[in-house]
């Protein structure tokens, strides 16, 4: 398996990665589109304890796998290094990132240059997603499963069921005051 994985060229394994806390209708519509225009898509799950994620990394790797099952030449990896050392990792040729508004912009152009300066051997791609996902975010998602709202056009059946589960227990832990 592993030789299969090594003989194919760079340029045709792209790395999706992000922090995925949870993987959103959004992110799976952008692999959906990269999955035929590439040999291997790894969906690369980054650990990003600075951003204080809702989902463990396990959890976050665990329903990224269950909302993209069906694609044949995906998979998701879960990663605690830099960023170009795990794409070197791989072989990739290509680091694909999301492009939902102008104001994204900025940010992935900062993170393409310095990724670019670490890692040359690969470029970085952008997608746009479905222009129905151009508004969702992972964080607004968590804040609305967090009051109760409902979220089941924005995020898989699984991933909405793991919110509701985390949000009941956590409001078992703290219940509030009547
Ligand atoms: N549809 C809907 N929403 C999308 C989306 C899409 N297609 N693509 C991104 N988003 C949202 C995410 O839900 C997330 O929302 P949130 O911040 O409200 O939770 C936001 O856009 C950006 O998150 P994400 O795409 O997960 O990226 P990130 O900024 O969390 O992750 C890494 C950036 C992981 C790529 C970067 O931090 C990294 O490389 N970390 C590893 C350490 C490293 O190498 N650091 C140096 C980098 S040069």
């Amino acid at each position: 398996m592993a030789a299969v994985a090594d003989s194919i060229p760079r340029a045709r394994v792209a790395v999706y990665p992000g922090t995925f806390d949870p993987i959103t209708n959004g992110h799976s519509d952008l692999v959906a589109r990269a999955a035929p225009l590439f040999d291997r898509v790894v969906v690369a799950i980054a650990d990003s304890p600075g951003k204080g994620p809702g989902f463990s990394l396990d959890d976050r790797i665990a329903l990224a796998r269950l909302a993209l099952g069906g694609l044949r030449n995906v998979e998701v990896r879960g990663f605690d290094c830099l960023l170009a050392n795990f794409v070197r990792e791989i072989g990739a040729g290509v680091i694909l990132r999301g492009l939902r508004a102008v104001s994204d912009f900025e940010y992935e152009f900062q993170l393409a240059s310095m990724n670019r300066h670490l890692v040359p051997e690969a470029e970085t791609l952008f997608l746009t997603p479905a222009e129905q996902y151009g508004f969702i975010s992972s964080s607004l998602v968590r804040e609305i499963a967090r009051l109760d709202g409902d979220v089941s056009d924005f995020v898989h059946p699984a991933v909405q069921q793991a919110l509701r589960q985390r949000w009941r227990i956590r409001r078992n832990d703290h219940p509030q005051p009547q």
